[in-house]
């Protein structure tokens, strides 16, 4: 997809089969993510130690940041086959049923974008209605031992009752430069490209805290650098060709840039609420609370305040823009 941007945390229609290649398979090839890991270990290790499945467990933070990754992980830590499924394929109450009376005992059933999934699970049965109207009955199924791993972007869109279902809940962070940087030589040996430390440093800075950014940089990189007849990637050469891919220092999207610049603009700086942002950038008020704001607080673009979002001097300063002096 040509117009797609580089730096979009979500996965390019050609980019599965290459991710699947770079994926970490168990939890010591997982790079950060630390307390995320401890804990999975220790739960892992009990649950291993009873011979039963893991607690339910509920995987949620912005898109590319190794949720997949970690249920594949979770699978082959506890030894057991895992079932990939998504929320939107689950249409039906029926849909569900069959899938999890099909489980074999401790399989792992990986749930993507739960939130779409409409139903609420019971530990243990499923109670299923029967026909509608007057007719209507409900049976519950007993089923297999199994664990429900459930990954979602929108941790704000999960009802309440299907939130309680999980014993386990993780929230992934954006990842720090130094583990992006592990990610940029694990991925490069990988795929057998030569860069060295500079090179894999411009990189992981450009890389919006996110492990799928980093990998896709980097082949980037790789093409710019095997067209030049380069050796290997450096400092000097991939700076050059993010700069021509247009990933800034930041590698702000085009909606963080959308954000901070109508909030700058239009909105005199701020505080600006939610909802009016929402409208001013035609996007929906929860993928910006819940996808773009962490990643703009965490590099110190933005404020949330009790009155609203307001952009910080570092914005302007990035955006060039001269900021109000009164305000800061
Ligand atoms: N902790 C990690 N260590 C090394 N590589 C990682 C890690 N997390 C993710 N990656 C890499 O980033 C890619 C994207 O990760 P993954 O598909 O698991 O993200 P996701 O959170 O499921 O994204 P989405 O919300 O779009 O489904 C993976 O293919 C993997 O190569
Ligand atoms: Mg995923």
């Amino acid at each position: 997809m040509a117009d797609q941007r580089i730096v979009d945390g979500a996965a390019e229609s050609d980019e599965q089969a290459l991710e699947r290649t770079l994926r970490p398979r168990r939890l010591a090839e997982y790079v950060g993510q630390q307390r995320i890991k401890d804990n999975l270990a220790v739960f892992i290790e009990a649950a291993r130690g009873r011979a039963e499945p893991l607690d339910h467990t509920l995987l949620y933070g912005p898109p590319g940041l190794g949720k997949t990754t970690l249920a594949h992980v979770i699978a082959r830590e506890m030894d057991a086959p895992i079932r990939v499924t998504s929320g939107p394929s689950i249409e039906k109450a029926g849909d569900l049923a069959a899938i999890l009376t099909s489980l074999q005992d401790g399989e792992v059933l990986f749930v993507d974008e739960i939130h779409r999934l409409g139903r609420a699970l019971e530990d243990g049965a499923l109670d299923l209605v029967i026909g509608n109207g007057p007719g209507a009955r409900t049976v519950r199924l007993d089923l297999p031992r199994f664990t429900l791993v459930g990954a979602t972007t929108r941790f704000g869109l999960l009802s309440p009752p299907l939130r309680d279902r999980f014993g386990i809940v993780h929230r992934l962070d954006y990842y720090a430069e130094s583990d992006l940087l592990r990610i940029a030589r694990r991925s490069a040996s990988i795929l057998g490209v030569a860069v060295d430390e500079g090179g894999a440093q411009e990189i992981a800075r450009r890389s919006r805290g996110t492990p799928r950014i980093t990998n896709r940089l980097l082949r980037r990189v790789r093409d710019f650098m095997q067209v030049e007849g380069a050796e290997r990637i450096t400092a000097e050469g991939s700076a050059a060709a993010l700069e021509r891919l247009e990933v800034d220092r930041f590698g702000l999207d085009e909606l963080d840039r959308k954000i901070l610049l109508t909030i700058a603009d239009k909105f005199d700086g701020g505080p600006v609420g939610l909802a009016t942002l929402s409208a001013a950038v035609g996007e929906d008020s929860g993928t910006i609370e819940e996808i773009y704001e962490p990643y703009l607080m965490q590099v110190g673009f933005l404020d949330r305040t009790p009155r609203g979002r307001r952009v910080t001097r570092l914005a302007y300063e990035h955006l060039e823009r001269p900021g109000r002096g009164i305000l800061f």
